[in-house]
């Protein structure tokens, strides 16, 4: 089965101007792509619009990704391909979503790393804890398309029709609830915390003394309203985007996890592609993924201020070696194949390179 492979051009040099795919073809004003029938890269007709299922708002960096990957992906395809970003949910849980990437239904979408664990279970090695330092050893691993990440982003598309082409960070997830800072795992006995659609997340939040409920992101903040719900895990633009720091006010520093997004394709999608385009399309994404990576650090610091300055509280006095005592076994024993060791040990390789801050 033909893979698609990423560009050879490093995500710092994406700001070269990239060859763009020759389409001699003519959009007329109802925007139908015509093509001269000896061109194999011309357009089909109609224009090509993918949809890009994304579960937060419109600020978020993932979303100006999404954006660019649209408005470069038409330069760079003649105008016969684009790309719609729906924000906040409105195609469905990032659960639901992949099901329909996987027949194709949709075209893309951001989803988190815990939800591709029921397609191919060795996604679960970012998802654990404590296995990156810092996020620039997460971003270091995850652009490693032709060698750590090649394997894992190609895994699933004979089988599930799902393409991963690129993983970005989605910062370091801490703990947070309505009741109190959290200080050691003795601080979260019986709390009823909200974890995405993943055996990881849930096993990860039992170790450290929580009850774990799994629910798609758009549902937290009404639960957490009710008490359904004492709290969740996230990272700091999460916690605030979709106003959980409102119910939810004690936000510890737990740093259990740095585990990535993804932005996924249909398979099927790519395949109907002529060849030029879908160069076209992988040369993208480092240019995408770092549009992603780039905004992250500040819209954290942002997300955090605003959360502050409607009386969220943060604590960063956490007894760390003790969640990891409880969570590092966890972690070692999950690693339990060659394919989620040679992952590991990217991680870990990068982590020498980038150690923590
Ligand atoms: C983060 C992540 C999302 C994910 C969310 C969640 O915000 O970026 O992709 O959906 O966590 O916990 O569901």
């Amino acid at each position: 089965m033909k893979r698609f492979r990423h560009s050879v051009i490093a995500a710092t040099m994406v700001a070269v101007v990239l060859t763009t795919a020759a389409c001699s073809r003519h959009v007329d004003d109802g925007g139908d792509a015509v093509g001269s029938s000896a061109d194999s890269n011309a357009c089909t007709s109609p224009i090509k619009t993918f949809k890009l299922a994304f579960n937060q708002t419109a600020e978020h960096p993932q979303y100006a990704a999404g954006i660019t990957f649209g408005e470069r992906l038409m330069e760079e395809t003649g105008g016969c391909y684009d790309i719609e970003v729906y924000p906040n949910e409105t195609l469905g849980t990032q659960a639901s979503v992949l099901n329909n990437i996987s027949d194709g239904s949709i075209e893309l979408a951001w989803v988190a790393g815990g939800v591709m664990e029921p397609f191919n279970a060795d996604f679960v090695v970012f998802n654990l804890p404590y296995v990156f330092d810092s996020i620039e050893s997460e971003i270091a691993t995850l652009n490693d398309h032709d060698g750590a990440m090649y394997d894992l982003e190609h895994s699933i598309e004979e089988s599930k029709r799902i393409t991963v082409l690129t993983g970005v960070t989605a910062g370091t997830r801490n703990v947070y609830n309505s009741t109190r800072p959290i200080k050691t795992p003795a601080d979260m006995q019986g709390l009823k915390l909200r974890v995405q659609q993943s055996d990881s997340q849930v096993k990860m939040i039992e170790l450290m003394g929580g009850v774990p409920t799994t629910l798609g992101l758009g549902e937290v903040y009404s639960a957490l309203q009710t008490g359904t719900l004492d709290g969740a895990e996230n990272n700091e633009v999460t916690w605030d985007a979709m106003s959980h720091d409102e119910v939810a006010k004690y936000y510890s520093y737990t740093r259990h996890l740095i585990m990535p997004d993804y932005l996924v394709a249909s398979t099927n999608a790519l395949e109907v592609m002529s060849e030029e385009h879908r160069a076209a399309l992988m040369d993208l994404i480092p240019e995408v993924a770092q549009v992603a990576n780039d905004g992250f650090a500040d819209f954290t610091a942002d997300s955090l201020a605003h959360a502050e300055s409607i009386g969220a509280l943060v604590n960063d006095d956490v007894d760390i070696d003790a969640f990891k005592a409880v969570l590092t076994p966890f972690t070692k024993e999950s690693i339990n194949n060659d394919a989620r060791q040679k992952l590991y040990d990217a991680a870990l390789a990068n982590n020498e390179l980038y150690p923590a801050k």
